[in-house]
């Protein structure tokens, strides 16, 4: 345990050496290899970056950085996020999935006294453990109600970025309707480590982020392997953008897609810059870099997931299957498109035995190491995938096409009664080939981008807006366009029994009110209150 926490450290190789060589004098001739030191890991997070929204997807976006990269690495083609934002951050941090942390439900929003609990154990922690320095910048949004909560509390040693979502790219203020007082706040979320930084007034925050994971990058001297965590705010909403970046996207007649377009080129632009820094600084050689979004692409905001179905928040594909890829020299094998079945949660086991540390302290995980599937390609540990169970969801934003009326749900015909799971519930589950859904998984739509629209978008028949359980076949069927429940009875049941395993396993949701303490008008910041 001690030799692993000590691996890499500044005086490790020496040690190893002394160790070897005298091994070597007195037992001739097997000197055992020193192992190699373990890589840096540079974990980049897109917000909101859809499946339809990378060149190498076939987007009309241009993103050359990204195909680059991906191109000399693994891409992960059957990777899962959650469906938003808080949800997927949690397990990637905890390796755990929602039903065991209480956040099963939706994001935090500003005002909950909430965070991932303070019992959970995160990823830099245990990479901290195993000799690393550990930084992060850009987007928390795991709770910061007491300070307690705070990445530099977690793990961090070092943070700059913003704790909670959706504020505005130059000013970096995020206003918020605080339920309770019933006043809208408009207040700076901004800090460097844990305290509030100004001076960032008006430029654009991925330049920021950029800027400063390069200090940090230059600056990396120490001889320990370095995690460093960017979380950018890149391409949420707001859909703003400097200008220029939307000149090569005049053809794109939709504005909201136009500057969606343009917020991906500049995201791109800073992974191409990123990863200059590192080769420039000599740690590419020993770099383990991940690119993943955080979830689906948000349609009512430029993003898209087309061909697949739904949208953020939505338990369909084009909600939960991500963009994701590995790019680095140490894979074993490059230029590879990997069709295994992936899951954020997976990170922390695979980037914890990556760095040679040791999984002490956590909770049960649901992750998996998946490190000999990404770099060798052996078949992956996970062949099961719970989406989410959701008991409490309820989603109205406005689901685009001809048909608005609400989806009544019906009982259906022959599976509920000889069941345990309630159907109505918003869940689903992915074994191997299949995945089955209940419920009201969110917008089920298939979401064309603009161009595509008027000839794609069909309305949706009455029987398929009134369903409330599906089984499809996503192997031969990513679309989810061919509902199979009615054709294997058996599996949909054997699943609903998976379904109900996990709700016995679930803890309570836990989604507070608004505290109104939270309420920045002292302070002029959003930040713990507790
Ligand atoms: C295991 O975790 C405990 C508590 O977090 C810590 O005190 C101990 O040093 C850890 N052991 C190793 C080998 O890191
Ligand atoms: C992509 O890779 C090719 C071949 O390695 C290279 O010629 C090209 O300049 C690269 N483009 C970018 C944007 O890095
Ligand atoms: C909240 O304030 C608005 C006007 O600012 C008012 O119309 C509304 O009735 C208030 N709601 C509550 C619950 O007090
Ligand atoms: C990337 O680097 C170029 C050249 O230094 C700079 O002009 C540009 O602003 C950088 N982009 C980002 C997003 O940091
Ligand atoms: C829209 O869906 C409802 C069921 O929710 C159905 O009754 C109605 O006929 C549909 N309308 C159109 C135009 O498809
Ligand atoms: C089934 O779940 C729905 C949605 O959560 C709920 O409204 C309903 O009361 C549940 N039915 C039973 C029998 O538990």
């Amino acid at each position: 345990m001690a030799a692993a926490a000590g691996r890499g450290g500044p005086g490790y190789l020496s040690r190893l050496l002394l160790s070897c060589l005298s091994y070597y004098l007195t037992l001739p001739p097997a000197c055992p290899q020193p192992s190699p030191p373990p890589p840096h890991i540079i974990f980049i997070l897109a917000d909101d970056l859809g499946w339809n929204d990378v060149g190498f997807h076939g987007s009309e976006i241009k993103t050359p950085n990204l195909d680059n990269l991906s191109a000399q690495g693994v891409r992960l083609e059957n990777y899962y996020t959650q469906s938003v934002c808080t949800p997927s951050r949690s397990q990637l941090m905890t390796g755990r999935y929602q039903i065991h942390t209480g956040l099963q439900h939706d994001i935090i929003w500003p005002c909950q006294p909430s965070c991932v609990p303070l019992e959970e154990k995160l990823l830099p922690e245990l990479l901290k453990e195993a000799g690393y320095v550990t930084h992060m910048v850009g987007k928390w949004h795991l709770g910061m109600y007491r300070k307690d909560c705070l990445p530099t509390r977690r793990g961090f040693d070092t943070y700059f970025g913003y704790l909670l979502g959706s504020e505005d790219y130059f000013t970096h203020h995020r206003c918020y309707l605080i339920k309770n007082l019933n006043v809208t706040r408009c207040a700076l979320d901004f800090r460097d480590g844990e305290e509030v930084a100004t001076g960032f007034n008006n430029i654009y925050s991925t330049n920021i982020f950029t800027q400063r994971a390069i200090d940090l990058i230059t600056k990396h001297q120490s001889g320990k392997p370095l995690f460093l965590y960017l979380a950018y705010q890149s391409v949420h909403a707001p859909l703003q953008v400097p200008d220029k970046y939307k000149e090569p996207y005049k053809f794109i007649e939709d504005q909201k897609r136009r500057s969606y377009a343009a917020m991906v080129s500049l995201l791109d632009e800073a992974v191409g810059n990123i990863t200059a820094a590192l080769k420039m600084n000599r740690l590419w050689k020993n770099t383990v870099l991940i690119f993943s979004t955080d979830n689906g692409g948000q349609t009512l905001e430029g993003g898209n997931n087309w061909p697949l179905r739904g949208r953020k928040h939505t338990l369909w594909e084009g909600g939960v299957r991500g963009v994701g890829f590995v790019s680095s020299p140490i894979l074993k094998q490059k230029g590879i498109i990997n069709h295994e079945l992936i899951h954020i949660s997976d990170w922390l086991p695979t980037l914890v035995s990556l760095a040679g540390g040791v999984i002490n302290g956590t909770k049960p995980l649901d992750g998996f190491n998946v490190w000999k599937t990404i770099s060798e390609g052996i078949p992956s540990p996970r062949v099961e995938l719970l989406h989410n169970i959701d008991p409490i969801f309820e989603n109205s934003s406005p689901c685009p096409g001809k048909n608005t009326s609400k989806p009544v749900s019906k009982v259906h015909p022959f599976v509920w009664k000889g069941s345990v799971f309630n159907i109505s519930i918003h869940a689903a589950i992915r074994y191997k080939n299949w995945k089955l859904l209940t419920g009201n998984p969110g917008c089920r739509r298939w979401i064309p981008p603009p161009h595509m629209f008027d000839h794609y978008s069909k309305s949706l028949s009455p029987d398929e807006a009134a369903k409330n359980l599906w089984l499809f076949d996503i192997f031969q069927d990513p679309q989810e366009r061919n509902d199979l429940s009615e054709k294997y009875p058996n599996i949909v049941l054997k699943l609903l029994f998976r379904l109900e395993d996990y709700q016995k396993q679930s803890v309570p949701v836990f989604y507070p009110d608004d505290d109104p303490r939270c309420d920045p008008k002292v302070t002029g910041a959003w930040g713990p209150w507790e």
